[in-house]
């Protein structure tokens, strides 16, 4: 699948390695930047594959900066966006499972290079498994819906 990945400064080193291991698993990423180790602003690179993905240009999204929870509150305002930060497998697994996830956010120091490349296998291996969580997915993006409704008033 096409796969939006972008990271600031801190995520710039790993986001190399993260490319290559999409390509290895069969996926198209794309690179959104940053570009270099020069220090930058998270919330440029959330909103560009936010979009990405929230348009369908891109069917998910990789984040990385030095928590991922920076980029993963960024993320999260672009409409449509479930961004997730896992600094685990677990985490990353039930994101896709029970939160349908469409974004992964990690954090390049929290988490090992190894340790990132179990996270990104993990969580490109999950599905969504819709049932009950659906229901809540649903009812989770009805707030969007309704806070948008409010703001444009
Ligand atoms: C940059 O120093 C750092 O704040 C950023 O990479 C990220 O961790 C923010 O959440």
């Amino acid at each position: 699948m096409k796969v939006a990945v972008g990271s600031d400064h801190a995520g710039f080193e790993i986001k190399a390695r993260v490319l290559e291991w999409l390509e290895r698993l069969g996926h198209e990423p794309e690179d959104f930047g940053t570009h270099s180790a020069e220090s930058c602003d998270y919330p440029v690179f959330a909103e560009a594959v936010g979009h990405a993905v929230a348009r369908g240009e891109a069917q998910r999204g990789v984040l990385i900066c030095g928590t991922g929870i920076g980029m993963s509150m960024a993320a999260n305002k672009v409409h449509g966006i479930r961004a997730a930060v896992c600094h685990g497998i677990e985490a990353a697994e039930l994101s896709r499972r029970h939160n349908d996830a469409n974004v992964l956010c990690l954090g390049a120091r929290i988490n090992t290079p190894g340790e990132i490349e179990s996270i990104v296998r993990h969580w490109f291996d999950a599905e969504f498994e819709g049932g009950r969580h659906a229901r809540r997915i649903a009812r989770m993006m009805a707030i969007e819906e309704a806070e948008c409704a409010t703001a444009g008033r």
